[in-house]
């Protein structure tokens, strides 16, 4: 099943950069979906039009559409708070609020009106679970977070983005500053996750898009050029453009 449809995408910023052109590609359920490729070729866009994020950065013109469970996402009457409950966003550096562990993740839940505590304890467990960071936080839940480690950090954010139960999780390159084994954790907790989520994840490095692709997408200067389910794209890709960044003729 789809969840996302991406239809004839394309994207103008202000200053004339033409950062997607023509994107059309279907994003399936319950699946990790990896979009990679060299720096510039527009997987930031596109993950910023699929919660709408752009509409806070200048785009002189946009075309096509992105449709979410059937519902066009780009029309102007969507409601883009709801929109990005249903589609979170993890970045690429961990930013914790400055807030106890549990405050980081129950705030989002108390801005949207839930004041019952055993709910609020029952999101905040539920959601470090499934970030794989319980363990390491379960006692002392009422520290900062700013005092945990970097990898730990970006583990809470995605338990934050958890919290709010969305349907999908956009991570734009979140293992980038982390070490080995952080990163390891992260790349685990997704492998969980898509059980419940539909994952789209720009990597950080081809390594990375090869070990937890599902499906994966290849995005150069704006184009779409190829997209392949499982591990096709790394071991037998059909374009040359393609074949010259997998094995590390660029890029
Ligand atoms: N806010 C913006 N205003 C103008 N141009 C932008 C903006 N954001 C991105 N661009 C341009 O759009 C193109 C695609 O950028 P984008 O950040 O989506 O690429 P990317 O594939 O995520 O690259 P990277 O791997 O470096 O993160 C680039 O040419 C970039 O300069
Ligand atoms: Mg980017």
């Amino acid at each position: 099943m789809n969840k996302i449809i991406i239809d004839s995408l394309s994207l103008q910023y202000s200053d004339g950069t033409e950062s997607l052109r023509n994107v059309s590609m279907a994003i399936p359920a319950n699946q990790i979906t990896v979009l990679f490729g060299p720096a510039g070729g527009g997987k930031s866009t596109l993950l910023r039009c699929l919660n709408r994020l752009n509409d806070l950065t200048e785009v002189r013109a946009s075309k096509g559409k992105i449709l979410l469970d059937g519902e066009n996402i780009l029309d102007p009457k969507t409601d883009v708070i709801a929109l990005r409950r249903r589609v979170g966003m993890v970045f690429a550096r961990p930013v914790v609020l400055p807030l106890s562990i549990r405050g980081n993740l129950t705030y989002g839940l108390e801005l949207a009106g839930e004041t019952r505590r055993s709910r609020l304890d029952e999101a905040v467990e539920r959601s470090l679970h499934l970030a794989a960071i319980w363990d390491e936080v379960k006692d002392r839940l009422d520290e900062p977070a700013v005092a945990l480690s970097g990898g730990q950090q970006q583990r809470v954010c995605l338990a934050r983005v958890l919290a709010l139960q969305p349907e999908v999780v956009l991570l734009d390159e979140p293992t980038s500053g982390l070490d080995p084994i952080s990163t390891g954790k992260v790349e685990a907790a997704l492998q969980e996750l898509k059980k419940d989520y539909s994952i789209i994840l720009v990597p950080h490095s081809v390594q990375q898009a090869a070990r937890t692709a599902d499906h994966a997408a290849f995005f150069l200067q704006g184009e779409l050029v190829e997209f392949r389910p499982g591990q096709e794209i790394f071991t037998n890709p059909k374009d040359k453009r393609t074949e010259d960044y997998v094995t590390g003729r660029f890029g």
